[in-house]
């Protein structure tokens, strides 16, 4: 690969002219990924993680273009990360394709993809965890015992092995970011967490991988998700104060759908997670149901001022 020296406006032009030898690289040993971050310190560039599980859409490569953006160097991370998911949940089938992940990753503009085998992030006799208490108790984390602590797991290890100055997280995942920051504060972390807004399809629905699992019916009942959530906001734009009566609604119009069952709907502040009761700072409306096996979260963040 050309070095990334002559920095031009935060971004070399050799970066941006990519010739096929600079052609986006796959990385599958931590060692070796750890010799390339060092190269890349020794000249002072910065680096920025997207963390992601792979099968790459749009959600996914709005963070990897931001990332681009204010950084020199942009590692993508693919891994489907086995501790994050409960025993009854969709590793097994988590949807995957590396090439068409290349791809997309390097028109988006990453330089490397960081995508190791289970065994070489957890190899035999793996025995260290990072926990994040109370945040992780709540929405998410009392559905999915155990998610959290796989997630914070992967990202601090991801962080110790790339050392990256920004990492890229979406707001799709709201208690995540919340959590990560947690860990990043409490464990005085160097690296400066990003959030950034949901991407959605033309018509609502909130972009996931999991989104190939639906069905066609199932695709379309799903809208009643962001429908609500969008409605919930028109309300308190027309001056609606009351967060149980917005969260009511949302409910009862998901449970219109019988295909649908809820997990939660709930109004939360978004520094603890709490349940709140009034719009005086920022209300994050998150909800997580499932259609017929698929699991779905969207969320919304209200202000009321
Ligand atoms: P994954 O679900 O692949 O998501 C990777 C990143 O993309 C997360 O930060 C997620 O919030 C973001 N993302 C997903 N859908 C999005 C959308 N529609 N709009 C904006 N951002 C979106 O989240 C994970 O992987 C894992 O838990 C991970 C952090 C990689 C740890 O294993």
């Amino acid at each position: 690969m050309t070095p990334v020296c002559a920095k031009i406006g935060g971004r070399s032009d050799i970066m941006k002219n990519r010739s096929s030898e600079d052609a986006i690289k796959i990385i599958e040993s931590i060692a070796k990924m750890k010799a390339r971050i060092r190269k890349y310190k020794e000249k002072n560039l910065s680096i920025a993680l997207v963390p992601t599980m792979g099968y790459l859409h749009k959600g996914h490569l709005s963070l990897i273009e931001k990332a681009k953006a204010n950084t020199e160097v942009v590692v993508v991370s693919i891994f489907v990360n086995p501790t994050q998911f409960g025993e009854n949940e969709d590793y097994g089938v988590y949807p995957r394709d590396l090439e068409r992940d290349r791809k997309l990753s390097e028109e988006a503009g990453a330089d490397y993809i960081f995508n190791p085998s289970v065994e070489e992030i957890y190899p035999r006799g793996y025995n260290t965890y990072v926990e994040v208490e109370k945040l992780t108790e709540k929405l998410c984390g009392k559905s999915r015992p155990g998610h959290f602590r796989g997630v914070t797991t992967i990202v601090n290890k991801l962080f110790n092995i790339i050392e990256p100055d920004r990492a890229y997280f979406g707001l799709k995942d709201a208690q995540q970011v919340l959590v990560i920051m947690k860990m990043v504060e409490d464990l005085n972390m160097n690296t400066e967490i990003i959030p950034c807004p949901i991407v959605r399809e033309e018509d609502g629905l909130a972009m996931s991988s999991r989104n190939v699992y639906l069905s066609k019916k199932e695709r379309s009942i799903s809208l009643v998700l962001s429908k609500s959530l969008f409605e919930a906001k028109d309300k308190v734009n027309a001056g609606e104060r009351n967060l149980a009566k917005i969260v009511a609604r949302i409910k009862a119009n998901i449970d219109n759908e019988s295909e649908i069952t809820i997990d939660y709907v709930k109004a939360v502040n978004m520094i603890n997670l709490e349940n709140a009761t009034t719009l005086e700072n920022k209300v994050l409306i998150a909800l997580a149901v499932k259609i017929g096996k698929v699991r779905l979260i969207d969320n919304i963040i209200l202000e009321g001022n």
